[in-house]
């Protein structure tokens, strides 16, 4: 396992894992118990997936000292004001079963998501928070947030697989000093990921899956990944690519793949914005 270092000097692992459509008690606690004993370090989670409780059992189960996990959650539409996200974030805390989270993330660039920062900011400075960042913020907004608020964000996820390389929002991340975290690393199994015919033949080369390929390959650009999987096996194979390293040839056949936009969720359409602040998660 490879970390990167955050803005502030806090160690982020480079490889966690996704809890994300695993809203089970029972399932959430059982797949996050068996990427814990897989070696995984990192779980990201959120308000909106209705699994912190779990995630926190699994974690108080594990017995694994709490310096040694990185526990991600995020701040949900409904809740992004000042107020709102120092309730919220109280309420995260006590559903995880903790008195800090590594890392809070604003989960989407809508509402009020300027007076939700400030709040942060404030959750950071009293020392509940180690590092606070951003989801799903395309360059402008990334740009514009960073240059209006005191302390910048730390970290963007935004979705980042071979067939959304997104690599000029990469290199503006990197030039604001903003780590780029992916969510779907793995495009969420879309494109044939899994049996692609390039991601399987380079594979071969180093004895990986296409898996392995498309994760090491957002790693060796330097994008931190959350893989999500249910099935033990699989937590297993998307864990072991620290032991190879894609030539730059086989980087550049891969980068290839880019299609330029995504198919799993597009953030400048009025409907996503209509169909996510339509999603609430609590009265
Ligand atoms: N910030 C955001 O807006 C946002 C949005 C989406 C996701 N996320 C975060 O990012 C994490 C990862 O993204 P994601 O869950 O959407 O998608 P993903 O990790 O790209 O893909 C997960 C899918 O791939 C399958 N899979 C995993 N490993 C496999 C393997 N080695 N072989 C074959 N199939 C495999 C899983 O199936 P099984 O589970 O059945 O194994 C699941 O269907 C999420 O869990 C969440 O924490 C954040």
């Amino acid at each position: 396992m490879e970390f990167v270092t955050l803005s502030n000097g806090v160690k982020m692992p480079m490889e966690g894992f996704g809890v994300f459509q695993v809203p089970e008690a029972a399932v959430c606690e059982q797949v996050v118990s068996d990427a814990l004993s897989v070696g995984y370090r990192l779980i990201d989670t959120a308000a909106a997936y209705f699994n912190e409780e779990a995630v926190g059992a699994a974690i108080k189960k594990s017995g694994i000292p709490r310096d040694e996990l990185f526990l991600t959650t995020k701040l949900w539409i409904q809740d992004a004001n000042y107020d709102g996200a120092k309730k919220a974030f109280q309420t995260s805390l006590d559903k995880l079963g903790l008195d800090y989270i590594d890392l809070y993330l604003i989960h989407q660039p809508m509402n009020d998501y300027y007076g939700a920062w400030r709040a942060m900011e404030e959750l950071y400075e009293d020392e509940k928070i180690r590092a606070i960042g951003v989801c799903n913020f395309y360059p402008e907004r990334l740009t514009d947030l960073c240059m209006n608020v005191k302390i910048t964000p730390m970290v963007n996820q935004v979705e980042l697989h071979p067939f959304f390389a997104q690599t000029g929002a990469i290199e503006n991340m990197k030039s604001l000093n903003v780590q780029p975290e992916a969510w779907g690393p793995m495009a969420e199994g879309k494109h044939g990921i899994f049996t692609h015919p390039i991601l399987t033949e380079i594979g071969k080369k180093y004895d990986k899956s296409a898996a392995q390929v498309a994760l090491r390959w957002n790693t060796q650009r330097g994008v931190v990944i959350i893989p999500k999987s249910t099935h033990k096996e699989r937590m297993e194979e998307n864990f072991k690519i620290w032991d190879f390293t894609l030539s730059e040839e086989d980087m550049a056949a891969i980068s290839a793949l880019d299609l330029g936009h995504s198919e799993i969720i597009d953030h400048s359409v009025a409907e996503t914005a209509k169909w996510l602040n339509g999603w609430k998660i609590h009265d």
